[in-house]
């Protein structure tokens, strides 16, 4: 089935299935509890922090897309990637590439670190990951395109290390989003996703999601969401099941729209550097042609100076000033003082997190008024 079909339609038909009244929309339960019909019988469901039938239609529905054997729907994305530090003890030591969503590094430094596990933050396009390896390296964990650098790592490559020595491969499939890109096909392990972003699409709802081609993991996974209670509500499941019907169709647009505002910045004299996998003669291009379906819609920019960026931040109209991405508004966020105001000033700087980078999330509206936009704040600086 193509990943197109598979955004509307399980090989299972549940939608039309008697027990939901045929409902071309997957209800929505609303139900913290079920009815036992007897001692020792269950619906299949018992209460709803464990399982709820929209979750779990959800669920498989994600695990589809990714071609993974479960996946598990959470809160939040950080709510899924804690889930996934949850399989490490003190001791451990992880090896993460050092262009990370801000989140994440805040949750490694803060939370994981306190709970005795340790990181090396590596640059994993370009150092030799396996000179970083000891007897307590359980994992790597990796995006890419990273955020906000938009650097592109091989996945089959860093699979092919992590598997040599045993080492479970955690991927951040978030910016990609599975219309574009599966790693799980590409020898991953674990795929992680903020589902806030393109999963959902129309930045209104919360969600994050693992997913596993292990059973094991999965087992530990659905361990954890029923002691902790981190999984999706009902409500939201359902928005984001329906965000997930034109996930294709709002993939195909929002990168078409990228692509144009890439060729502007790449012709704009106050633009230093463009960040975007999908430019021809970069090594990120070729990486990505070979692993994804497409390049996506996450632009990365340096202005020429820090006044510039801030006069872009202030001017633009149609184009918000947020902290998001993914969904059907063209957002500009400024990760300096915002995805990675808690990182601090030396990585931010070596990852080359300066005052002088924005990233463009692209939504899905007209590609001419979105450069309008664009091109009044570049004329109107100075
Ligand atoms: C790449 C990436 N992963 C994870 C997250 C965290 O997701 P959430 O905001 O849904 O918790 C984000 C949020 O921006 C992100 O950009």
């Amino acid at each position: 089935m193509d990943i197109k079909t598979k955004c509307i339609h399980l090989d299972e038909d549940t939608s039309s299935d008697c027990k939901h009244y045929g409902a071309i929309s997957f209800p929505i339960y609303q139900t913290a509890a079920y009815i036992h019909p007897e001692v020792g019988m269950s619906t299949g469901f018992d209460y709803s922090r464990l399982q709820n039938p929209t979750r779990e239609h959800l669920e498989k529905v994600v695990a589809n897309l990714e071609n993974g054997v479960d996946a598990l729907a959470f809160s939040t994305g950080m709510a899924a990637i804690t889930a996934v530090f949850d399989l490490f003890k003190p001791g451990d030591h992880i090896i993460a590439d050092a262009d990370l969503y801000g989140g994440s590094i805040r949750l490694f430094h803060n939370i994981c670190e306190k709970n005795g596990i340790t990181f090396s933050f590596i640059d994993c396009g370009e150092e030799d990951i396996e000179s970083y390896i000891n007897e307590d390296t359980k994992a790597i964990y990796i995006e890419t395109p990273t955020n906000p650098m938009m650097n592109v790592i091989d996945i089959r490559k860093t699979s092919e290390i992590a598997k040599k020595h045993d080492l479970l491969f955690i991927v951040d499939n978030t910016f990609l989003s599975p219309y574009f890109q599966n790693p799980l096909e590409l020898g991953a392990d674990i795929v992680v996703h903020s589902g806030t972003k393109f999963l959902g699409g129309h930045n209104d709802t919360l969600a994050g999601f693992v997913v596993t081609k292990s059973e094991e993991i999965s087992e530990k996974m659905r361990f954890l969401i029923k002691t902790v209670g981190s999984g999706l509500a009902p409500f939201d499941c359902w928005l984001i099941l329906r965000g997930i019907k034109t996930l294709a169709l709002r993939m195909e647009r929002a990168q078409e729209n990228a692509q144009a505002i890439v060729e502007f910045l790449l012709k704009e004299p106050k633009v230093k550097k463009v960040h975007y996998p999908g430019i021809k003669g970069t090594k990120g291009y070729e990486i990505c042609k070979k692993q994804a379906r497409g390049f996506g819609s996450m632009v990365t920019f340096e202005a020429e100076s820090p006044e510039l960026a801030l006069h872009i931040l202030k001017t633009v109209k149609l184009i918000s000033f947020a902290e998001s991405l993914g969904g059907t508004e063209t957002l500009i966020t400024y990760p300096y003082t915002q995805t990675h105001a808690d990182v601090a000033e030396e990585e931010r700087e070596r990852n080359g997190i300066t005052r002088l980078v924005l990233r463009i999330s692209t939504g899905i509206e007209d590609k001419e008024d979105l450069i309008a936009d664009l091109k009044n704040a570049f004329e109107t600086f100075g």
